[in-house]
């Protein structure tokens, strides 16, 4: 063993606070600093420094995550208290009901009975044992009595502190805490591992929760670690000592002192009327939260009401929840199309009798792919289980097989295009079948275009999807570069076109010429090249001939650009058709300032902004990405140090948090101006004081 200097100890105490603290920032301050690659270099430096010498490694390091795996099942383990369940309210009249009930008990009025109200988040409730801060057991709910001993799988969550943070003025962590919470999967998270799922053929989760409860019962913790499973704490069982809290709400400001996370969405209201304003709000806010909740859960706040009004039967008679309606319907399959995307790729769409579906009507879902349907066993005519959750295109999840007609009919996966006829090819290794009619293939030509001209790439003004689908039809527009040569006259003679419709459309051709390269490289719908990377690319190479030629180790040193990027990046050009359009389009008139590529980058380095309710003119997502691409950060929730809110119609707290701490709010109107202007920023603008991130 190599003895060990203090520099060394120095430096490990040093990376397990930056580790710690970032988990912290990340999970439960919703207001991250340091970026995954930091994040990583630190965790591997520390990796680096216990494995030469062991003598430093400690049980809660951020190394130890990932224990061994557990020789037979889960030990049972017995709730100190039993966790229970919780009555359902469905509609207003029965939370109404529910306040009048409280306040009878309590004998007080029901205006001014007080309530903490939170999300019902959608996942499996786990309860979690800190002695002396330190994580010592972790378990299921189970039968509510006794669970299963899951420790080593709840250890790998980063958003779980192995080690309660020290409180300003406290001595010592309290002896004893039990916290209570839901262990779930964000939107984001659940499409990506079942996209990885579907093409390593692995298994397939039907919803956020069953992937939720299915990893954290994984034997082998390392694919545990692989799960984006976080935590969110909702209720303190036991606390020892307490430091007075007398609120359900208080006690949840002491977890996040102590570094659990708990809802971000939790407000604190009076009576009826608060109550129920909060759940409308709430189910408004639904579907952007980026994760499954059911409902809310109302409770009240007072601990002592609490105490005064106990339980009955499994259930307290101080909480309820409020239940939203289901994210899964069934409904029947009418059709199976195959649809062809920009890159080829075909997509088999079914076709459903319209069904609501928490609230929005559904009639199409996504079948993914040939193995999809395969493994789902679904045939048309089946009665089919759809789900839809936020932003998400819904999803054929299950087969009724019981209500299977006799009438039912396999669907058959063409072997050539639906729209051009050529052969459908599927590459070893991908799920995807592709047409391979390339641009030859109008169905890829329109998309193709669609995504050249949309606003984030060429931003061509005035040319709508209609008038590419009829320049595609009567062959005008072959490729991008062909746009460029279209003249007034022509265009007036489309359908919907006239005199002044052309003549606009022609100046903003016009205009489109001039572009930034990162715009240019993002155009030209090179596969899994999204905006991002596509500036990311711009400004690491500076100019379009030394993207073109750079070799793969040299692509993959770009942010953002991992072995298959760099593939495609590689494949797409060496393709001579793709050469060609990139010099039909410069020889067109197209031009950008390669100068400019490095001073625009990063105008809003060093802030945070936070963007929420709806916005028009692009998705929260779009939103974002335009935000860090010109250097920002991006944060769900609003703290002092944010630096601008965008508000769209339907925000709620983040609005008034925002307001209340001084932060600066813009409206869709001015941030889209804002975003124009910085994106037009001349070389050498940086009109925004740099904060230096430090760096290991
Ligand atoms: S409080 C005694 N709060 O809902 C009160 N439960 O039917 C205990 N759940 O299995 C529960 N979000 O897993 C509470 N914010 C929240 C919740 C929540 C989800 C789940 C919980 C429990 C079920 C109760």
């Amino acid at each position: 063993m190599t003895p060990v200097d203090a520099c060394l100890t120095d430096e490990v105490a040093r990376l397990r606070a930056e580790l710690n603290d970032a988990n912290h920032r990340y999970y439960v301050l919703d207001d991250p600093t340091l970026t995954d690659a930091d994040y990583d270099r630190r965790l591997r430096r520390l990796q680096q420094i216990e494995q030469a010498h062991p003598q430093l490694v400690t049980e809660d390091s951020p190394t130890m995550r990932v224990g061994a795996k557990a020789a037979e099942g889960f030990p049972e383990t017995t709730h100190a208290l039993p966790m229970l369940s919780l009555d359902n309210a469905f509609d207003d009249d029965e939370l109404t009901a529910f306040v009048a009930r409280v306040a009878e008990r309590l004998e007080l009025d029901p205006d001014g009975v007080v309530f903490s109200c939170e999300p019902k988040l959608d996942g499996a409730a786990v309860s979690l044992v800190y002695e002396q801060g330190r994580l010592v057991s972790g378990a299921t709910r189970g039968d509510g009595r006794t669970g299963e001993g899951i420790l080593s799988n709840l250890r790998t969550l980063r958003s779980i502190p192995l080690t309660l943070r020290s409180e300003p003025e406290a001595a010592a962590p309290p002896a004893l805490v039990e916290v209570r919470g839901e262990v779930i999967m964000s939107h984001q998270g659940f499409e990506a591992m079942n996209e990885r799922a579907r093409e390593q053929d692995t298994k397939v989760f039907a919803n956020p929760r069953n992937a939720a409860a299915g990893s954290l019962r994984q034997l082998d913790p390392r694919v545990t670690a692989t799960r984006p499973l976080e935590f969110s704490g909702y209720q303190v069982a036991r606390l020892e000592p307490d430091g007075g809290e007398a609120s359900h709400s208080e006690l949840m400001r002491r977890m996040v002192a102590l570094g659990v996370p708990v809802s971000r969405e939790l407000e604190v209201v009076t009576g009826a009327g608060g109550v129920i304003d909060y759940c409308r709000r709430l189910g408004e806010r639904r579907d952007g939260l980026g994760y499954d909740i059911d409902g809310a859960v109302i409770k009240v706040d007072d601990l002592r009401q609490q105490r005064e009004l106990g339980f009955v039967a499994r259930a307290p008679r101080w909480a309820i929840a409020f239940k939203f309606p289901a994210q899964e319907q069934t409904t029947r399959l009418n059709d199976v199309e195959f649809q062809v995307g920009r890159t080829g790729a075909i997509t088999p769409v079914a076709r459903l009798a319209p069904v609501s579906v928490a609230g929005v009507t559904v009639s199409n879902a996504t079948l993914h792919n040939a193995d999809e349907i395969a493994r789902l066993g679904v045939k048309i005519g089946d009665r089919v289980a759809i789900r839809r959750a936020g932003d998400v295109i819904p999803q054929v999840v299950r087969v009724i097989e019981e209500d299977r007609p006799e009438d039912a009919r396999e669907i058959v996966f063409p072997e050539r295009c639906p729209v051009c006829d050529s052969e459908i090819e599927r590459l070893v290794g991908e799920a995807k079948a592709r047409c391979s009619g390339g641009l030859f293939c109008s169905a890829q030509r329109k998309e193709a275009l669609k995504h050249f001209s949309s606003r984030r790439a060429l931003d061509v003004d005035g040319l709508g999807v209609k008038l590419i689908d009829a320049l595609v039809e009567r062959e005008l527009v072959k490729s991008p570069a062909d746009l460029f040569h279209l003249d007034a006259e022509t265009l007036a003679g489309l359908p919907r076109m006239a005199e002044k419709s052309a003549a606009n459309l022609v100046a903003s051709l016009d205009k489109a010429r001039h572009t930034t390269l990162g715009r240019f490289i993002f155009a030209l719908g090179i596969r899994e090249v999204g905006e991002a990377t596509a500036a990311n690319l711009a400004r690491h190479f500076g100019t379009l001939e030394a993207l073109m030629s750079a070799e793969r180790e040299a692509l993959e040193a770009v942010d953002d650009v991992g072995p298959i990027v760099a593939a495609h990046l590689e494949t797409f050009f060496k393709q001579a058709h793709n050469v060609e359009t990139i010099h039909a389009l410069i020889d067109a008139g197209l031009r950008w300032d390669e100068a400019k590529v490095e001073a625009r980058a990063t105008p809003l380095e060093g802030q945070t902004w936070v963007l929420t309710g709806t916005l028009e003119s692009m998705t929260r997502d779009q939103g974002k990405a335009r935000l860090q691409a010109l250097g920002a950060k991006v944060a769900g929730s609003v703290s002092k140090k944010t630096a601008c809110l965008v508000a769209g119609p339907g925000a709620g707290s983040k609005l008034a948090k925002a307001e209340q701490a001084g932060v600066p709010v813009l409206d869709e109107a001015g941030f889209v101006q804002r975003l124009a202007e910085w994106e037009a920023l001349p070389a050498d603008t940086p009109d925004q004081p740099q904060d230096a991130e430090e760096d290991a």
